[in-house]
């Protein structure tokens, strides 16, 4: 089975700036999305891409929605439907008017699935994020005190393990960090602390 989009365009220019409320985005969010540690994840993620944007990006709040709302619904399709996984939110957000700049970040969360290459900082920091904030939660929960306590050198030594949460693709995790010019270390410290705040 193939997820590869075909294209590398989405949505129309004209769109730019215009995103789902966050009612409207949370509603999309629970209509779509029922396994509830999916949800997490994507919650996870959105909180780590709206905080990049306020702390590093320093945008406004409609800039770092903007952000939220890409990781909020990057995993959009993958519960109910993942033979069209990346395809159908796509095409949701398109058919909604969406900023082309959201949809492309979606479009670009996972390149070697979806052939879709990062461009921008939006798309690089939401592939960034996506595989190793599962990791690192995934981490969380066989540590008697969760996130408390967590260290650099305890994820470090978890992503060596190749058994350990084996289905989270280091090879993504580094193209990632070279596409988007951070060190993993610099990438795993931010999570830790901001990843701990989402339940
Ligand atoms: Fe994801």
């Amino acid at each position: 089975m193939s997820l590869q989009l075909g294209r590398s365009r989405f949505g129309d220019p004209a769109n730019a700036g215009r995103t789902l409320t966050r009612e409207e985005a949370t509603a999309l969010f629970n209509e779509w999305v029922l396994n509830p540690k999916l949800k997490l994840h994507m919650l996870q993620v959105a909180a780590l891409m709206r905080a990049w944007a306020l702390e590093k990006e320093g945008l406004d709040e409609s800039g770092a929605w903007a952000w939220e709302m890409a990781g909020l619904l990057h995993d959009a399709d993958w519960d109910q439907w993942p033979d069209l996984h990346c395809k159908k939110i796509i095409e949701e957000l398109e058919h909604r008017n969406i900023d082309p700049e959201i949809i492309h970040a979606i479009a670009s969360h996972g390149h070697l699935h979806f052939g879709v290459i990062p461009e921008t900082k939006m798309d690089k920091m939401l592939y960034a994020f996506d595989e190793l904030s599962g990791l690192i939660h995934a981490y969380s929960l066989m540590r008697p005190g969760g996130y408390e306590g967590m260290d650099l050198k305890g994820v470090k030594k978890r992503l060596k393990e190749k058994s350990f949460a084996a289905n989270v693709s280091r090879e993504d995790i580094n193209d990632a960090c070279e596409r988007a010019s951070i060190s993993l270390d610099d990438l795993i410290g931010f999570i830790i602390p901001r990843q701990a705040q989402v339940e």
